[in-house]
This record gives structure tokens, C-alpha cells and sequence, in this order.
């Protein structure tokens, strides 16, 4: 069934502290969204949910799966884990904007069965292209680095200290600002001062030509790079009542990035809500799909608590970078 193109028009109700939209085009899909963004964490199935959202209507799918093999809450084989996930997949493609992205955090596994026992599993290689083949455009991996990763006893392999994030986008032109992700510049306060009054910043070397140098460091901080490090413990001191909780900083980071400010920001896999909170407290309206219960209630309390003592902007500046 093709649906009818939705143009999807927000208006602020500025008066209500639950910034919501008011107009959408696609009435049912656009109830639907309403009630995500009023309930904070919506209880249901993604899957089924996400297949009613109004076409072209998000800006960012941000969000972790469970990952194969994992947890007691959601047990899915990685044999399996593709086929497991594309109807997801599908649903986002369908609803999300044409400057619109799905950002991935998803980590593979040791196999602990089967004739790959004892190797890694390509179940996150397989689901990236099989995403690839569905029509998302693999825009970047991410390595998030986890600076203090659980030791334990792996095998013949060091303790697991990264995470993939994946980056699609709908179209070639998906909203990414790099700015909002900018660092302070490593260099000395004297190398800048003297690289911007370099009169003849442009040399050409046996190397190629080269950069404008006295533009280096015009832009404000630098490009951050793609391993985006961020402590694992960072929401402990929450007491999050959630076995896979995700660090803030980590949502922060491609939020920013990927969504623009009031844009329409989802997470399918909700767990306790680390993607609405932070989402929420960058100005974007987010709302997020919880299967389990216990999450669901965990999730709307963290929400509530968070716009309690919201303090915009503060979290960014504790991501270790
Ligand atoms: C890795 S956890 C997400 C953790 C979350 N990022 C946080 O910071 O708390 C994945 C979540 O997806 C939920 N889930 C699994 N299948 C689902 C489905 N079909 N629809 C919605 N949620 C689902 C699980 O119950 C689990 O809470």
C-alpha cells in the first residue's frame, strides 16, 4: 500500500510544558506520535507501532537494540538477528525524513554455539548490509570507546572495549552539524595566533598541494574524529533500573549531530529512556517504544525526574573526548 505523503507541519504549543506538535496531515499516525511524545516512553512493539507513524515524519531513529544472544529481556539468536531486525528497519525507512538518519549503537559477539563457536559472530556486518541493501546509505561507522571497559576472562582476546554506531541517512543530504560537535583545538594558544597571521599559508609541497594553514583554526574547535569515547559508568550514579543502560554522553553526542533542534527524535528500543531524556533536554521533541513494562515505568520516572532539574547544556561538556 503506498501511503499519501504526508507534509508534516510543527507548531509549538508554547504555553504547555510537553512541546508538542499540533499539526500533522497524517491523522492516525500523527495521534500515534502525540501520544509517544505525551507518554515520554509509549508501551508496545516497535515493530508494529513504528509501521503506523505518519510518512517522512522523523528526524532522528536514534537507539540500541537489544543485541543477539544477550540479555533474559529479549533473546534473539545472531543467526537469526538480520532477519530479526529488518522489519524494523523497514518501518523507520518508511517514516523517517528525506534529511532524516538512523543512528545504530549495536556490538557483536563471541559465538558461543554452533560452527563458529569460539569467533566472533558477523551478525552486525551482516544487518549493516543487509540496511545498506534495504536503501539506507551507509553514512559512517562510529567506535564508541569505552575508557573503562569491564575486565574479565575473553579467551585469546583483550577485555571488549569499544561499540559500534552506525550512521544512515534516507537520502545524500541527511542534517549532520558538525559544529555543534566541535572540541577545543589541541595546538597552542602562540601556533594559532601564529598560523592566523601567516601571510603565505597555502605551500606547496613534494607531497601535493596544501591546505590553507591560516584557516586551521577558524571553525570555532575541532572536528571531534569518529571514536567518540565515553565512560561506560557514566549513569550510574542515576541508579537507572535498567540492565543496559546507555551513558548520556553517548546519546548526546549524535543527537546533537543528527537532529535538528525541535526535530522529531525516536527511540524504538526505549529501555529506560537515556534517548528521550537527553534528547529532550537539547530542545528536540522525543519520545520512545518500551515492549516490557518495568522499563516503560522506569523510563517515564527518569523523564519526569530529568525535566524536574533540567539543566540544558551542562551534560556535553562531560563527555571525555
Ligand atoms: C539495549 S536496551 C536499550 C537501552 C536504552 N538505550 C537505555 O539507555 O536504557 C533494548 C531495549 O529494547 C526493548 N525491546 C526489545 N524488543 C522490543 C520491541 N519489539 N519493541 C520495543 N522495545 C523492544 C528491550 O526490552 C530493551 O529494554
Amino acid at each position: 500500500m503506498v501511503k499519501k505523503e504526508t507534509s508534516l507541519k510543527l507548531v509549538f504549543d508554547a504555553g504547555s510544558t510537553v512541546r508538542r506538535p499540533v499539526e500533522m496531515t497524517d491523522a492516525s499516525g500523527a495521534a500515534l506520535l502525540h501520544k509517544i511524545f505525551e507518554e515520554g516512553v509509549t508501551l508496545g512493539d516497535a515493530c508494529e507501532l513504528m509501521g503506523r507513524f505518519p510518512h517522512q515524519s522523523v528526524d532522528l531513529f536514534f537507539t540500541s537494540p537489544p543485541y543477539a544472544d544477550v540479555r533474559a529481556y529479549s533473546r534473539i539468536h545472531p543467526d537469526r538477528y538480520v532477519e530479526w531486525f529488518l522489519p524494523f528497519a523497514r518501518a523507520m525507512l518508511n517514516s523517517v525524513k528525506p534529511t532524516g538518519s538512523l543512528v545504530l549503537n549495536i556490538k557483536n559477539r563471541v559465538a558461543n554455539r554452533g560452527p563458529l563457536r569460539g569467533q566472533r559472530h558477523p551478525y552486525v556486518y551482516q544487518l549493516v548490509l543487509a540496511l545498506q541493501h534495504m536503501g539506507w546509505r551507509w553514512v559512517e561507522t562510529y567506535i564508541w570507546a569505552k575508557p573503562n571497559a569491564v575486565p574479565g576472562r575473553f579467551g585469546p582476546r583483550t577485555k571488549d572495549s569499544f561499540e559500534y554506531v552506525y550512521h544512515f541517512a534516507r537520502t545524500n543530504k541527511p542534517y549532520f552539524d558538525l559544529d555543534s560537535l566541535r572540541v577545543p583545538y589541541k595546538a597552542d594558544p602562540a601556533e594559532i595566533e601564529r598560523r592566523m597571521r601567516d601571510t603565505n599559508g597555502r605551500r606547496n609541497t613534494g607531497a601535493g598541494f596544501g591546505r590553507d594553514r591560516t584557516k586551521t583554526y577558524l571553525l570555532g574547535g575541532a572536528d571531534p574524529g569518529n571514536v567518540v569515547s565515553v565512560s561506560q559508568t557514566y549513569n550510574q550514579h542515576y541508579g537507572v533500573q535498567h540492565t543496559a543502560a546507555m551513558p548520556e554522553g553517548l546519546a548526546e553526542f549524535f543527537i546533537r549531530a543528527a537532529s535538528p533542534k525541535e526535530g522529531i527524535v525516536i527511540d524504538p528500543f526505549a529501555g529506560s529512556a537515556t534517548t528521550v531524556v537527553v534528547a529532550r533536554r537539547l530542545g528536540r521533541l522525543a519520545g520512545g517504544i518500551e515492549i516490557h513494562e518495568r522499563f516503560v515505568v522506569e523510563g517515564r520516572r527518569r523523564i519526569a525526574e530529568d525535566s524536574a532539574f533540567d539543566a540544558p547544556g551542562n551534560l556535553f561538556k562531560t563527555v571525555a573526548m
